[in-house]
């Protein structure tokens, strides 16, 4: 049988970075996805990566403190410090790896401003730091020499006496399911946000590692959190990075106002993503929009900045809207972008259940809280993919591997995939319950929402999820069977989106991106805890764990 002491499932940089760290530990270590390790959606963020670095002045504590108000007071502190204490580090470490920052006019790594920071300390690579970051984490991971299961797709955990044993994975080329006997399994399989439709995220991202270990035990926390990105392009719903804010751009109402000067006169468009995004659909519901968006405007950066910083986005404006950010505002809107929320787990990564780890955005070690502030995401993936492979790594010098019975849970998997496969067909896509989903979600899990509307996605989800049951897989194929796949992997955003609703339901304040218009306030009498999700008999039972806070106490929050 297969066998490693480490096994990574998601090759994008937090799968990647607790790869290369489980393996320079000595672990057996291998890495599965189902995608080619750079076509993963890491590959997508844009803007930069936050570090504060003390010969700039700044002190990791003032990112701790940014970081902090960012998330609505939600995030654990004690977790927040060891990701901003370690940025630094974790960002020359990425240097001399080989990613080619932008420098600034004295030849320094160059920085930009972010939304909800004091400073800029926003290092990047254009407008395409996470392909950068990316695919030199490729360079040292085949470096490494660690295994890669690439285009395998993960189907099940294996669990025996309450210990990870290993999973189960579909070899996609093939269509042969193997078992893969493992004593620590990393979770590193991105986020959900296409659960939602539009999405800024990749098609791939499907909240598999999220439903995967939800199906096994482990909690879902603050699954409420659901980030709507300021900036992204009318109808596509493409991210157009914070990066333009961030070298001055505007947004602008149909009459060319700067509305934010109303909503964060102190920090305009570069206050935190929850209230841009909140200030954006306000004029848009006032009717001072143009087709459902407002306006970002580039005009006075010149054609020399556009081209050497935002390069991507011009091109992509022009590509999916017509628009040339040159010469004219872009239409943009809110548009679900990133999950706070995710597997919960300790600062090494450790989760609920004995020899499973997670890290990145399927993981919650509680750093983003109830906001993440724009480029804490590539951080958060190095730092914590790091500490989880290493601790993982150390972890598996007294574990045993954990015996199964090899025949009997391949041929479990396999009768629950010939199921599926010789389902009659009704008429029915996995489709298009995945697009009612992917709507639903987006005009009842929006923004602004209210019992009533989490409530009307609530039964939108239990109608699609008798459809899901039933619905066929037309290609019968074994080979590269990409029907199948979805269909899998809609099993697990239905699980996942239950989660999302039924937090976001339970929560009765509005904090960060969970705006409840009929509870506008922040309590935090009530409602400074986390919730948390576990898989009960009929769907999400939910409990609460305090708010790790070490000495930031909660104050009003304003930009
Ligand atoms: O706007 C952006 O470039 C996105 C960055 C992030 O989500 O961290």
């Amino acid at each position: 049988m297969l066998e490693h002491d480490v096994l990574v499932i998601g090759a994008g940089l937090a799968g990647m970075r607790a790869a290369i760290a489980a393996s320079a530990n000595g672990a057996n270590t291998a890495i599965i996805s189902k995608v080619h390790p750079v076509r993963s959606h890491s590959n997508a963020a844009q803007g930069g990566i936050n570090a504060a670095l003390l010969d700039r002045g700044d002190d990791w504590e003032d990112h701790a403190y940014d970081t902090i108000k960012g998330s609505d007071f939600l995030g654990d502190q004690d977790a927040i410090e060891v990701m901003c204490s370690s940025a630094g580090r974790a960002l020359i470490d990425m240097e001399h790896m080989g990613v080619t920052f932008n420098r600034d006019d004295e030849g320094k790594l160059g920085t930009r401003a972010f939304g909800g920071q004091r400073r800029a300390r926003t290092f990047y690579v254009g407008d395409f730091t996470g392909q950068a970051l990316l695919h030199v984490m490729f360079e040292q991971l085949i470096k490494s020499g660690v295994r890669s299961y690439e285009e395998w797709f993960v189907t099940s955990l294996i669990e025996e006496e309450g210990q990870v044993a290993g999973v189960i994975a579909l070899e996609i080329r093939t269509g042969q399911l193997h078992a893969i006997r493992a004593k620590t399994v990393i979770f590193c399989t991105g986020g959900c946000g296409r659960l939602f439709e539009p999405s800024t995220n990749a098609l791939i991202v499907t909240g598999d590692g999220m439903a995967l270990a939800y199906n096994a035990g482990a909690g879902l926390m603050d699954m409420e959190m659901v980030q709507y990105h300021p900036t992204t392009l009318a109808g596509s719903g493409v991210l157009l990075s914070e990066a333009a804010r961030g070298e001055g751009a505007y947004l602008r109402d149909k009459d060319g106002n700067r509305f934010m000067e109303r909503y964060a006169p102190n920090m305009m468009e570069l206050a935190s993503r929850d209230v841009v995004s909140r200030a954006e659909q306000t004029e848009i519901n006032a009717g001072n929009g143009v087709n459902g968006c407002v306006f970002l405007d580039c005009t006075h950066l010149g054609e020399a900045l556009i081209m050497e910083k935002l390069s991507q986005i011009r091109e992509i404006g022009i590509d999916l809207a017509g628009v040339d950010m040159v010469r004219e505002p872009v239409p943009i809107r809110p548009g679900m972008h990133y999950i706070m929320g995710g597997i919960k787990t300790d600062i090494d990564g450790l989760t609920s259940i004995p020899g499973v780890y997670a890290a990145g955005e399927c993981a919650n070690v509680s750093v983003h809280g109830g906001n993440r502030l724009g480029a804490n995401s590539l951080l958060d993936t190095i730092v914590f993919g790091e500490r989880s492979g290493n601790h993982a790594a150390n972890a598996c010098r007294s574990l045993n591997f954990v015996d199964f019975d090899e025949h009997e849970v391949v041929a479990r998997e396999e009768g629950r995939i010939r199921d599926m496969l010789e389902r009659p067909d009704n008429g029915d896509r996995w489709g298009a319950i995945r697009q009612a989903m992917g709507e639903s979600m987006v005009s009842n899990v929006a923004v602004f929402r209210d019992e009533q509307t989490i409530g009307e996605a609530i039964r939108d989800l239990e109608g699609l999820r008798e459809r899901y049951a039933r619905v066929p897989v037309q290609n019968k194929n074994r080979v590269f069977n990409t029907d199948l796949i979805f269909a899998l992997e809609l099993g697990y955003m239905l699980d996942v989106a239950d989660t999302i609703a039924f937090s976001a339901l339970e929560r009765k304040e509005s904090r960060g991106a969970n705006s409840r218009t009929d509870f506008p306030e922040r309590d935090d009498e009530n409602w400074l805890k986390h919730i948390v999700a576990k898989k009960g008999e009929v769907g999400p039972e939910l409990s609460y764990l305090p708010v790790t806070i070490t000495k930031w106490q909660p104050e009003e929050r304003k930009y």
